[in-house]
């Protein structure tokens, strides 16, 4: 399956083992929202916005090269103070919208949301499958954090980034 070549930032991981749940985190979801590899591109990052171009594994390197910038200029200003960790916040990042797979379906050639989307968003199921595949707890928390679903959590400094980062990818894109 071609995750790796949609999001060639995993690469980033510096530990294997979470660079492996990562990727493993995705293919599950692939299979589990029953997608075929050739339909992941057509998959949009958000239904809010019509015929938005941008599809979901544009959003999702967006939004974690926007966290690995904020991590960069932290470390060049303030220099080392490990405030993020960025494995987390890698991790994290790629896989804050993982549960969009189990939100959304395809549907007579159109994607749209699933019956299990409409009970369960996907800050709640991605943070779920993240759970399964035995990522990290503060992996989990920031899928489950990087919405509103998060506002009455008190959200980790990776998962503030990601939330922020993810705002930064979204509301510039609206419509009027
Ligand atoms: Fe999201």
């Amino acid at each position: 399956m071609k995750i790796m070549e949609l999001l060639p930032e995993i690469q980033f991981i510096e530990s294997e083992n979470l660079r492996r749940k990562v990727l493993d985190t995705w293919r599950r979801a692939v299979l589990l929202g029953g997608w075929e590899e050739k339909d992941l591109e057509t998959i949009p990052f958000t239904l809010l916005i019509k015929n938005t171009p941008i599809n979901l594994f544009m959003h999702t390197r967006a939004v974690t090269l926007c966290a690995l910038g904020v991590y960069s200029s932290y470390e060049k200003v303030y220099g080392k103070m490990n405030l993020l960790r960025k494995d987390i916040l890698l991790a994290g990042a790629l896989l804050h919208d993982v549960g969009k797979l189990l939100e959304y379906k395809k549907e007579k050639g159109k994607v749209v949301k699933s019956q299990r989307g409409k009970l369960l968003r996907h800050p709640v199921s991605g943070a779920a499958i993240a759970w399964e595949m035995g990522l990290p707890d503060e992996v989990s928390h920031i899928i489950a954090a990087h919405s509103k679903e998060g506002d009455h959590l008190r959200r980790t400094p990776e998962a503030f980034v990601v939330y922020y980062c993810d705002f930064a990818n979204f509301e510039p894109f609206r419509e009027e």
